[in-house]
């Protein structure tokens, strides 16, 4: 299966708004299989169409330790939320760079699958960190958002030495 390039910030294309997806095709198919590759390849624990350039509301995640519970949501949206949590986020967009975010603690979402069926789940604690942290890629927006213009100021010039070094490390 054939990997994704993921955008890193600060790529602009990463705060594109998605539009919703309206046809359940074999593309569609062939689509989250190659962003579940990815996102397993990645080590990541879940992966939104917008990081993968892909413009349409569509986001894998995985939270299990076994890597063994896969799921698609399409068309995702939060009915219900309630309580708090703040959890160390990180995110393949942003790599290297962990912050603490607030969230609700527990959600309940409805979205469609890869046939176009429309189901509703409840998620709380990880699985409902990274279901709101994937829903807001979709909206063109990223954890570091939440932190303030120091921080993130911060986590350019790390991300920006980063490049630096891997760049020399091969040249
Ligand atoms: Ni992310």
């Amino acid at each position: 299966m054939a990997q994704l390039t993921i955008l890193e910030f600060p790529d602009p294309r990463l705060r594109t708004v998605a539009e919703p997806v309206t046809e359940f095709t074999p593309a569609l198919r062939q689509l989250i299989d190659a962003m579940r590759a990815t996102m397993y390849s990645a080590k990541g624990i879940g992966l939104a169409a917008t990081q993968v350039d892909v413009h349409q509301r569509l986001l894998v995640m995985d939270v299990s330790n076994e890597q063994d519970d896969f799921q698609v949501f399409i068309n995702p949206e939060i009915i219900q939320r309630s309580g708090e949590q703040i959890y160390e986020e990180g995110c393949l967009s942003v790599p290297s760079i962990y912050a603490s975010v607030k969230r609700a603690e527990q959600i309940r979402v409805r979205a469609q699958d890869a046939d176009g069926n429309s189901f509703e789940k409840d998620l709380e604690d990880l699985a409902a960190v990274c279901l709101q942290h994937e829903m807001d890629h979709l909206q063109g927006k990223l954890f570091v958002d939440y932190l303030s213009p120091l921080k993130q100021a911060m986590v350019k010039k790390k991300l920006a030495k980063q490049r630096r070094e891997a760049t020399a490390s091969v040249a």
